[in-house]
C-alpha cells in the first residue's frame, strides 16, 4: 500500500513506519511526507530515509480548505493510497476527509475517546489516571473520534512528568502505527 504521512513535529512515528518496511514487518512504500512546519525535524528523518519531503506552510493559505486542497493535490501527485497522521497538528476539513473517505489514520497519545486534543498526556497527568496509552484510528471530521484500531496502554508511575509519560507512550506508538497499517492495508477492520 502506497502512504502518504502527515507530520507537524519530530517524525519519530514517521521513522517507525519506514523501519518496518525496513525490516520486512510491514508491506508499504512511503511516497511522501508532508509537513506543515518549517522547523519540523520530520523531513530530516525523511531525506535520511530517502522519502520526498513536501512542506506546506498553513501561514501560507487563506483557510483550512485551501491547506487541505494543497495536500490532496500534492497527495495525488504521489500516487498515495492512504493517509498516516503521524503528529500533525491541523484541524481536517471535508475537503481531505471526502477525497480519502476511511483511508486516513491518525496516532493520538490517549486511551481514546479519553484525552481528545493537544494536551492528552497532560490531561492524563492532572486526572491522576493510572494507565495511559495511544490510539490509531479512523480520521472523521471530528477531532480524534473515527472507528478505533489499535490501541496500546501503558502504566502511568508515581513520578512521570509529561516527557516521561510521553517516551512511554511512543514506545507503543512505534509498534501500534506500523501494525495499524497493516491492518488497514489488508482491509480486515
Ligand atoms: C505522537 O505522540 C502522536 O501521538 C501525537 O504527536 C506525537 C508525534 O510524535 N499526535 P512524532 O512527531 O512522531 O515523534
Amino acid at each position: 500500500i502506497k502512504l502518504g504521512i502527515l507530520a507537524s513535529g519530530s517524525g519519530s512515528n514517521f521513522e517507525a513506519v519506514a523501519q518496518a518496511i525496513k525490516d520486512g514487518q510491514l508491506s508499504a512504500q512511503i511516497q511522501v511526507l508532508i509537513y506543515n512546519n518549517p522547523d519540523a525535524y520530520a523531513a530530516v528523518r525523511a531525506a535520511k530515509w530517502g522519502v520526498p519531503a513536501v512542506l506546506l506552510n498553513h501561514r501560507d493559505y487563506k483557510s483550512r480548505e485551501d491547506l487541505d486542497r494543497q495536500i490532496v493535490q500534492t497527495l495525488r501527485e504521489y500516487d498515495v493510497e492512504l493517509v498516516v497522521m503521524a503528529g500533525w497538528m491541523r484541524l481536517v476539513t471535508s475537503v481531505l476527509i471526502d477525497a480519502y473517505p476511511d483511508k486516513i489514520i491518525n496516532i493520538h497519545p490517549s486511551l481514546l475517546p479519553s484525552f481528545k486534543g493537544s494536551r492528552a498526556i497532560e490531561q492524563a497527568l492532572a486526572e491522576g489516571v493510572k494507565i495511559a496509552g495511544c490510539t490509531v484510528h479512523l480520521v472523521c471530521l471530528e477531532m480524534d473520534s473515527g472507528s478505533i484500531l489499535m490501541q496500546a496502554a501503558v502504566p502511568v508511575l508515581p513520578d512521570d512528568t509529561p516527557e516521561t509519560l510521553h517516551a512511554r507512550i511512543q514506545v507503543q506508538e512505534h509498534r501500534i502505527l506500523p501494525a495499524a497499517i497493516a491492518l488497514v492495508a489488508s482491509g480486515d477492520f
